[in-house]
C-alpha cells in the first residue's frame, strides 16, 4: 500500500514536471504570438488582423520623417526569407542588428530594447522562426536618407532575465527587451524615441489608415486612477479606461495572448513608474 502510494506520487509529480517544461520551440511560439509579436511590423496588417497565410513574409512599408522602411520576409524561406541564416546570424540580427553580410538593420526595428532580450528568449524566438512555414515574396530595400550608424552598441555577449519571482523587475524586462513598449510609449526625441531620458512618458504620434494616435504616458500620471483590470483590458482588448476603442499600431491581437502571470508582472513594473 505504501508503495502504491509514493508511485502515484511520483507519477503525479511527473505529470507535472512535463506540464511545466517547456521546449524551447513552445517558449518561442507564446513570445512570438503574445508579448514579442515580430508579426505587428513582419506580417501585414490589415483592418482584419494580420495576413494569416502570409505570417511574418514581410511587406508593409512603414513611411517616416527621411525613411520608407520596408518590412522583409523573415520566414524560413531559403531565397526571399532567413532560411539560410544560421541560428547565430539571426541572434545577430535581432540584439544587434547585424545582417550576415555585416550591413546594418535600420529603424524602427526596435533594436535598442532588444539588445537586452535573454539569450534563453532569444534562442526560443529563433528556434520558432526556423520552424515556420517558408513564405516566398521578396521585399524591396528600405531607404533611408540619414546615415545608419556603424552598429547599434558594442557586442552583446551572455544576458540573462531576471528572477519571475520578482515582478516588478520581470514585468521591465517585459515591456523593455521583449515588447518594446518604451519605443512606443516615450517622447521622439531628436534620435528616435528617447527612452532614457523621458521613458513612458509619453506624447509620440503613430499616423495611418486610422488616422494619428498618440500614445499616452504609462506611469502615474496617466494609469494612476486606473484598476489593474483596466490597465490588462487595454493591453489585451484595445479598449481603454472609457470604453474607447483603441487605434494601431499598438498589438493588441497579439497581447491577447499573454499569459496571466505576464500581464500581473506589466501591471507591478508600471506602478513603479511614478
Ligand atoms: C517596429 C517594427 C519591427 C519590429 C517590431 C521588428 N522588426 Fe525586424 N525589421 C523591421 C524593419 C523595418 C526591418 C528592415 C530594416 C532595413 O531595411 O534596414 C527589419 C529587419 C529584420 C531582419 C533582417 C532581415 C533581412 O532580410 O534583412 C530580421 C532578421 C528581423 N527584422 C527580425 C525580427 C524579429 C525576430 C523581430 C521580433 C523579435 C523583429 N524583427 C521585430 C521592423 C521590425
Ligand atoms: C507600436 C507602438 C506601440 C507599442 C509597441 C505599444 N503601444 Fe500601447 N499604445 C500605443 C498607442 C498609439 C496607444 C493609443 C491608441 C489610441 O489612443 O487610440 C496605446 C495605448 C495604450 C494603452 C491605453 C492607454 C489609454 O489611455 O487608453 C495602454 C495601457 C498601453 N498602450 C500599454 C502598452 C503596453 C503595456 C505595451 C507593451 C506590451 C504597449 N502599450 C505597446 C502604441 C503602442
Amino acid at each position: 500500500m505504501k508503495w502504491t502510494l509514493a508511485f502515484a506520487a511520483a507519477i503525479i509529480a511527473a505529470g507535472s514536471a512535463s506540464a511545466m517544461a517547456e521546449t524551447s520551440v513552445e517558449r518561442g511560439a507564446y513570445l512570438m504570438k503574445s508579448i514579442v509579436a515580430c508579426g505587428n511590423c513582419h506580417t501585414v496588417q490589415t483592418p482584419n488582423g494580420p495576413l494569416a497565410d502570409r505570417d511574418l513574409a514581410g511587406g508593409m512599408e512603414i513611411p517616416d520623417e527621411g525613411m520608407v522602411a520596408r518590412v522583409p520576409n523573415i520566414t524560413s524561406d531559403k531565397e526571399t526569407g532567413i532560411g539560410k541564416w544560421t541560428e547565430a546570424q539571426i541572434i545577430l540580427a535581432i540584439r544587434e542588428g547585424k545582417r550576415p553580410d555585416g550591413s546594418i538593420i535600420g529603424p524602427p526595428m526596435p533594436i535598442g530594447q532588444y539588445r537586452k532580450m535573454a539569450d534563453e528568449d532569444v534562442k526560443a524566438i529563433v528556434a520558432y522562426l526556423q520552424q515556420t512555414k517558408p513564405v516566398a515574396g521578396k521585399v524591396a530595400a528600405s531607404e533611408y536618407k540619414f546615415p545608419l550608424p556603424p552598429a547599434y552598441g558594442p557586442p552583446v555577449g551572455k544576458v540573462e532575465a531576471p528572477s519571475r519571482s520578482d515582478k516588478a523587475a520581470y514585468g521591465r524586462y517585459l515591456v523593455t527587451a521583449l515588447g518594446h513598449c518604451i519605443e512606443c510609449h516615450s517622447p521622439m526625441g531628436a534620435h528616435g524615441p528617447d527612452t532614457e531620458g523621458k521613458p513612458f512618458q509619453g506624447g509620440a504620434v503613430f499616423k495611418g489608415p486610422w488616422g494619428a494616435s498618440v500614445a499616452p504616458a504609462l506611469n502615474a500620471s496617466h494609469l494612476g486612477s486606473w484598476s489593474d483590470d483596466e490597465i490588462k483590458r487595454a493591453i489585451t482588448t484595445g479598449v481603454s479606461k472609457d470604453g474607447r476603442r483603441l487605434t494601431p499600431p499598438m498589438g493588441f491581437g497579439y497581447y491577447k495572448n499573454m499569459a496571466a502571470a505576464d500581464l500581473d508582472s506589466i501591471v507591478a513594473y508600471l506602478r513603479t513608474l511614478k
